[in-house]
């Protein structure tokens, strides 16, 4: 039965349907899961002249500062960028891992979407592992999130419920997925990177279909008084990521100041249209489902995902 939820019209899944769900993903689980230790080679040499991430998608191309780097400092600052966002990544899947447990925790062990969720979190688990050894691989720094950021991590899985708690969960995965997509078959990018892109991608499908699923049947049953409240929790998560997406230390890697710096690429309408493009499908999707909206639509344009 179709429900309006704010102006959107999202349709809850039957109770069949989820479980149903559930089953054809652990199905998928079983039949095509990697295990990084070993499907990787972490021991093979970097490539020569190849490139850590895609130019035109590191934060300061098209920008005075970027004019002034040498071939080689644009090499060194995206492999800093790629680093930093998979240190975000790993600090997402941290609080990922805290949603789904809270889902589990909640929930029947015996249903099917609770063991999907434990699944998932087993993913999850071996994607933290890969993208710390893929830092350590890089001989980058691990570019750990602000003080403020960690202690708003550990605060989510206490507020979030519903939409806000599925959707939180598709913007930590589906903002790094798009990104991940592009570069996966491009030759120029060091095969490392790509391999972990496409373990990641992989999995990563399966949680995006779960999680699309989860909010729909959610969202469906949101009395329309509490929907600012999953908003608010949704344009906050969102700004969140995006700005910290890059972390302000890797400018110091090809010697530019990281405040002067930073404040370029938040200026940057390249950086701007990366951040853009990186949520165009999360955002449709939740914008569809009602979730993007006043009291927060400020935040969701200071953040750049919103055109
Ligand atoms: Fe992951
Ligand atoms: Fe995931």
């Amino acid at each position: 039965m179709p429900d309006r939820t704010g102006g959107a019209v999202v349709t809850a899944a039957a109770p069949g349907d989820r479980e149903r769900t559930a089953e054809r993903l652990l199905r998928s689980t079983a039949s095509r899961s990697y295990d990084p230790d070993i499907d990787i080679d972490w021991s093979a040499p970097l490539a020569d002249g190849k490139g850590f991430m895609l130019a035109h998608r590191c934060s300061l191309h098209g920008t005075q500062l970027w004019e002034g780097l040498s071939p080689q400092q644009r090499i060194e600052l995206g492999k800093h960028e790629i680093a930093s966002i998979a240190c975000t990544g790993i600090w997402l899947e941290f609080v990922l891992l805290r949603l789904l447990a809270k889902v589990a925790y909640e929930g029947d062990p015996a249903s099917r979407h609770v063991q999907y969720a434990l699944a998932e979190m087993a993913e999850e688990c071996r994607h933290s592992t890969m993208f710390a050894r893929l830092v350590e691989r890089l001989g980058v720094p691990f570019y750990h999130p602000p003080a403020t950021l960690h202690a708003l991590g550990r605060l989510l899985p206490a507020i979030a419920r519903g939409p806000a708690l599925w959707g939180a969960v598709l913007l930590g995965e589906e903002l790094t997925d798009r990104i991940q997509r592009e570069q996966v078959d491009d030759e120029t990018i060091q095969p490392l990177i790509r391999m972990v892109n496409r373990i990641h991608i992989l999995e990563e499908a399966r949680h995006i279909g779960f999680a699309r699923a989860e909010l729909t049947r959610t969202a469906a049953a949101v009395p329309r008084a509490e929907l600012p409240y999953h908003r608010a929790v949704l344009g906050r998560v969102g700004f969140l990521i995006a700005r910290n997406l890059i972390r302000p230390g890797v400018y110091q890697a090809v010697g530019l100041d990281p405040r002067a710096a930073r404040r370029a690429a938040l200026a940057n309408p390249y950086h701007q249209q990366t951040i853009r493009f990186s949520g165009e499908k999360v955002m449709a999707f939740l914008g569809d489902a009602g979730m993007v909206g006043p009291p927060v639509t400020h935040l969701w344009r200071r953040s750049f995902l919103l055109g």
